[in-house]
């Protein structure tokens, strides 16, 4: 049985006050059953591990060096990270792919590094509207994955995989329940004919996720929670969401 996951990414978003009111209102709301990530931007660390101490809130960050250390300006290490509390750390999310140019094997080798601190990397995967209209999304996210699953093959059902159509993501356009699950699905085979473990490999949904579309995607068999944009940045929501999964 997998245990559903629900990660919030708050981007660039966030201020120290902001911060303050959604991470205490978290940490006061009643403990969801499913595991609950807040993925906050690297300044805002220190402040989250403080606020989410003893909670059942887990930390995380937004990407992490494929390094272990050394002359990389700019970048943080996932012994960094680990230091300030962090259990999870997204890897290849559309938004570094596309504006960082992060390879498929960047990203691996960033999942990699992850687990090797002991954290639990959660890999994103996704087309562009332009891919799914070409009747490339299938051919997109295999290539995309295979990095990982040839790296990390046995290692799969230590890593949260996610799902994030490019065209889903902070438009508003949400993948129907249908068109997710299939991808999910897809996922998942693809997964299993690599040779991992693919029934324990949770694999989350990301795009425009709501309280009033949640429960619906989660439903669906191969959909194992979601990784949450906007709607992370309201506690309501993001509770909503959680208590959907
Ligand atoms: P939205 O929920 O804002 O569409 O963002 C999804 C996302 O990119 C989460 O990583």
């Amino acid at each position: 049985m997998r245990r559903t996951m629900v990660a919030g990414n708050w981007k660039m978003h966030g201020s120290l006050q902001t911060n303050a009111e959604l991470l205490r209102a978290l940490v006061a709301a009643p403990r969801a059953t499913c595991e609950v990530v807040v993925c906050t931007p690297f300044p805002y660390l220190a402040q989250a591990q403080q606020l989410l101490a003893g909670s059942a809130v887990a930390l995380g960050a937004q990407d992490c060096s494929m390094h272990e250390h050394g002359a990389y300006t700019g970048e943080v290490a996932v012994g960094m990270l680990t230091e300030f509390g962090c259990s999870h750390v997204i890897v290849g999310h559309s938004e570094r792919r596309a504006y960082h140019a992060e390879t498929d094997a960047a990203v691996a080798a960033k999942a990699q590094r992850a687990l090797a601190a002991g954290m639990t990397p959660i890999v994103c995967v996704g087309e562009t509207l332009q891919q799914r209209e070409r009747g490339e999304t299938e051919a997109v996210i295999g290539l995309q994955l295979d990095a990982t699953l040839h790296l990390l093959g046995e290692r799969l059902p230590e890593l949260v995989l996610a799902y994030e159509p490019v065209w889903a993501i902070g438009t508003g356009r949400t993948a129907t329940p249908e068109q997710a699950q299939q991808v999910h699905a897809f996922i998942r085979e693809r997964a299993r004919h690599r040779g991992a473990d693919a029934d324990a490999v949770r694999v989350l949904y990301g795009g425009s996720v709501k309280p009033d579309n949640a429960a619906e995607l989660f439903a669906q068999p191969d959909i194992d929670g979601g990784l949450i944009g906007g709607a992370s940045l309201k506690a309501a929501d993001f509770l909503a969401i959680a208590g959907a999964a």
